[in-house]
């Protein structure tokens, strides 16, 4: 999702801050410290400005929610939406999905929502697709086994490729519909699907059931975008600090100033 800079981002956050969790590793295991009484847990990956999350959160008082996005000037948005509606079940991560991992235990997670995900049209970039079998597999590292994976799209090609992706990774695929709306709206909707469903789109939908495989299927790391765009933000803090003159410990405790002996 491509945006303009959200002004005054910073001091926006800081409003919504009781929503965001700044050091998701360290609910590792523990997320439903946040609401001892849920009575589930949901994941909602690449939420973006928050229109499904914030309703479907709100839907669902008894649940604890924890949407991920990876571009804070949309997740800023769904914050705000969530705050003015005085949610209280509702938590947010800024970070990529392929540090899920990192962030949750085996079988922490009931449902697993991917709306309208990016999808990558070109064959070079499959393995960026939320559906690709890479992912299926990472996702296994924390929903619970009979948890469900609920995904719509837009696009048919994107559909139709995951449907083959799924069983591959141990899933099994239920209410496969090519055209959820037809006999009128049918449960909440997101800010993409409001879109193209106006626009006359079909939206796909199915529902994917972690089954229990033996031996699990080998995971393979996806990269750290999260660790990457730290070190970036590490690098750009540390190079004004050495036009200030001032030398800066590392995020990994190390210490890079260049002239250490
Ligand atoms: C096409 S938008 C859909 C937004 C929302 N789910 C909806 O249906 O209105 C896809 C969203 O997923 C986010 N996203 C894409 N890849 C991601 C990733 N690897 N980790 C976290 N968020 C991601 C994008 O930043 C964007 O906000």
């Amino acid at each position: 999702m491509r945006m303009r800079k959200k002004p005054n981002l910073s001091a926006r956050m800081e409003r919504c801050e009781a929503l965001l969790v700044e050091d998701p590793a360290s609910l590792r295991g523990h997320w439903r410290d946040l609401k001892p009484d849920a009575s589930d847990l949901r994941l909602e990956l690449g939420c973006g400005k928050g229109r499904f999350t914030a309703e479907t959160a709100a839907q669902h008082p008894d649940s604890l929610y924890i949407a991920l996005e990876r571009v804070p000037d949309a997740m800023i948005i769904a914050m705000e939406r969530c705050r003015e509606r005085n949610l209280t079940n509702v938590f947010f991560i800024d970070a990529d999905a392929a540090s899920l991992r990192d962030y949750f235990a085996p079988d922490e997670v009931d449902i697993l929502y991917l709306n309208f995900c990016d999808p990558w049209p070109t064959k070079k970039h499959a393995r960026r697709r939320l559906t690709h079998e890479n992912f299926l597999i990472l996702y296994r590292g924390f929903l619970r086994v009979g948890g469900q994976l609920r995904f719509k799209t837009d696009n048919r090609d994107l559909f139709e490729w995951s449907l083959c992706q799924f069983p591959r990774a141990g899933y099994a695929v239920e209410q496969v519909t090519r055209d959820l709306h037809a006999q009128g709206i049918q449960g909440v909707m997101t800010d993409y699907e409001e879109k193209f469903h106006s626009q006359g789109v079909p939206i796909n939908r199915c529902v994917a059931v972690r089954q229990e495989m033996n031996p699990e299927p080998e995971f393979h790391p996806i990269g750290r975008p999260d660790r990457a765009r730290r070190e970036a933000r590490f690098r750009a803090m540390a190079e004004a600090a050495a036009q200030n003159g001032q030398t800066q410990d590392s995020p990994d405790g190390k210490d890079s100033s260049p002239d250490k002996p």
